[in-house]
């Protein structure tokens, strides 16, 4: 089965409970629940040295055990593997580790659906692949089943293996070719996502890009005005309506 194309939102935003930045996710989270939210978070290029009690995460505590309260999000922990570097792969079990212990946190509900790993390699190598091949075995025997590899352009086949989703293309709007992506096959394009940033277009051409995306059966899309993942996109309610309407929910 297809399931319906996602938001997928890269969310480095430091969530300072005085300022809670995170409101405008949360208010469409509320407008759009039958529209599904992919967020990331991203503590420090990675969880953090620290457990999540340690005062160091007590925002991301309660930001995320806020999020953890709306039944229309998968939450993602970040880590990179420098395109499969060996020498980080030590570091990337860690975290992914760690990022289990969120897990079972009990002050708290702060559990996270999966992990998002950002630097994949997008080439197939079997080395590479092995490597990878373990994190993404021990993120899902820690009850962190769901993943997502951004190379950021078009993977090999072999790697679908590996992940719920590639991202097959992030980069500027501008740079996007969407013929890339339709010369996928269907089943290829539901399991891929896109992220554009620096998009310089109107909400009315967004929504044209969106429905166009959306139609391509694509597992997720982000689309961003901004060219940092710390800010809000100017159109961020106006794409996750699009996104919402496009998929056929409101
Ligand atoms: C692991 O997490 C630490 C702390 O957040 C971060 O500095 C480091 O870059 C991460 N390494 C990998 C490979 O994810
Ligand atoms: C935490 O929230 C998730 C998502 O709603 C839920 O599946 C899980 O059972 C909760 N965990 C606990 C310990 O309540
Ligand atoms: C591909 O996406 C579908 C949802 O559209 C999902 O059910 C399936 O598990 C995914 N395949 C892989 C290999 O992750
Ligand atoms: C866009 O992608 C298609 C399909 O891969 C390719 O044939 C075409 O040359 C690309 N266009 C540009 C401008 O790169």
């Amino acid at each position: 089965m297809v399931l319906p194309s996602a938001i997928l939102l890269p969310l480095y935003l430091y969530p300072s409970v005085t300022t809670d930045p995170w409101k405008p996710l949360y208010d469409s989270l509320t407008a759009h629940p039958n529209t599904q939210f992919d967020i990331v978070i991203n503590p420090d290029s990675g969880p953090l040295l620290v457990g999540p009690s340690d005062s160091a995460l007590s925002d991301y505590v309660v930001a995320v055990s806020k999020l953890r309260t709306y039944p229309n999000v998968n939450i993602f922990g970040y880590v990179h593997t420098g395109w499969g570097a060996a020498s980080l792969q030590p570091a990337l079990l860690s975290n992914i580790s760690r990022y289990a212990t969120w897990n079972t946190y009990t002050p708290a509900n702060i559990s996270l659906d999966g992990i998002f790993i950002d630097e994949a390699p997008n080439a197939y190598d079997p080395t590479i692949y092995t490597n990878l091949q373990t994190a993404t075995n021990l993120a899902r025997s820690s009850e962190l089943p769901k993943i997502i590899l951004n190379p950021g352009t078009v993977a090999d086949a072999e790697y679908f293996a590996l992940a719920d989703y590639i991202i097959m293309f992030e980069g500027a709007y501008a740079n996007f070719n969407a013929s890339e992506m339709a010369a996928l096959s269907q089943a290829v394009r539901a399991n891929s996502s896109v992220i554009l940033y620096d998009s310089t277009l109107a909400e009315a051409d967004q929504n044209t890009l969106v429905n166009q995306l959306v139609d391509l059966g694509l597992g997720s899309l982000d689309v961003t005005t901004t060219n940092t993942y710390d800010t809000w996109s100017a159109l961020w309610t106006a794409f996750t309506q699009q996104v919402s309407s496009a998929v056929g929910v409101t």
